[in-house]
């Protein structure tokens, strides 16, 4: 039965670490950036398939805080995606009715990005279709550590409780994922969504991110549909 008849249980949230660009590349004899130029165009083909199936929000860890330690050629390499995305992507997402937002620290971009982010973030502000968000500059300790260090300049008191900590993360009012996948076949969360993943069920894939797509995206969802989420009761 397809998911999508029958079963309610389609996750509202559905975060996704993109893995795998740089060895899809190489096992095809290309350079890295052709694995996360083919990464772009699978998530063009997933975001539609999510909001095909109801997702409600989908978000995408595009650019890490340590992706920085990459090489110059590679960053840069990704810097120009980027743009390449605001440019020529944001457009279509917007005829979809999608609403996208960009979460992570932006000042570590050029003024143009910037300029880019605040475009689109505004020009999709009022669209019902799925949320697409998108993490660049983004790690979730340093995320924690910044909610933590507004509440001080702030002159919240100690002790600091869970609401208060949460009211500052990056995007608060954005639900926590209920589903996490990762492509690639690594085992880790690699600092995403630390804080807001604490109850989020995992997926792992050995598909490589630019071999992904609604297939991959269905088999996610199914496998969560049969899972029975406690939150740490009995
Ligand atoms: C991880 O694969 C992927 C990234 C670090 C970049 C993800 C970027 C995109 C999917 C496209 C860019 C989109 C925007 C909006 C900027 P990896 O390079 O770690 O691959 P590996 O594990 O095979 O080395």
């Amino acid at each position: 039965m397809p998911i999508n008849e029958g079963s309610s249980k389609i996750p509202v949230h559905i975060g996704i670490i993109m893995d795998g660009n740089r060895r899809w590349a190489k096992k095809k004899g290309l350079p890295a950036i052709a694995g996360h130029s083919a990464g772009m165009t699978a998530l063009e083909n997933v975001i539609d398939s999510a909001n095909d199936f109801g997702v409600k929000y989908l978000s995408l860890y595009a650019f890490s805080t340590e992706n920085w330690k990459r090489t110059p050629l590679e960053v840069e390499g990704l810097m120009g995606l980027f743009r390449l995305y605001l440019k020529d992507k944001v457009e279509r997402l917007h005829a979809r009715g999608a609403r996208i937002r960009f979460v992570g620290k932006m000042d570590a971009f050029g003024r143009d990005i910037r300029e880019g982010v605040r475009a689109a973030e505004e020009k999709t502000r009022g669209n019902g279709a799925i949320n697409v968000i998108v993490c660049v500059n983004y790690g979730g300790r340093q995320e924690i550590v910044d909610a933590v260090n507004r509440l001080l300049a702030e002159g919240e008191e100690p002790p600091l409780t869970e609401d208060a900590v949460r009211s500052k993360l990056y995007a608060p009012d954005i639900p926590d994922p209920d589903l996490i996948i990762r492509t690639g076949g690594e085992f880790r969360t690699s600092n995403f969504w630390l804080w807001e993943g604490a109850y989020s069920e995992y997926y792992f894939t050995d598909a490589y991110w630019p071999e992904f797509g609604g297939k991959e995206l269905e088999l996610a969802i199914s496998s969560f549909s049969e899972r029975e989420r406690r939150y740490g009761a009995s």
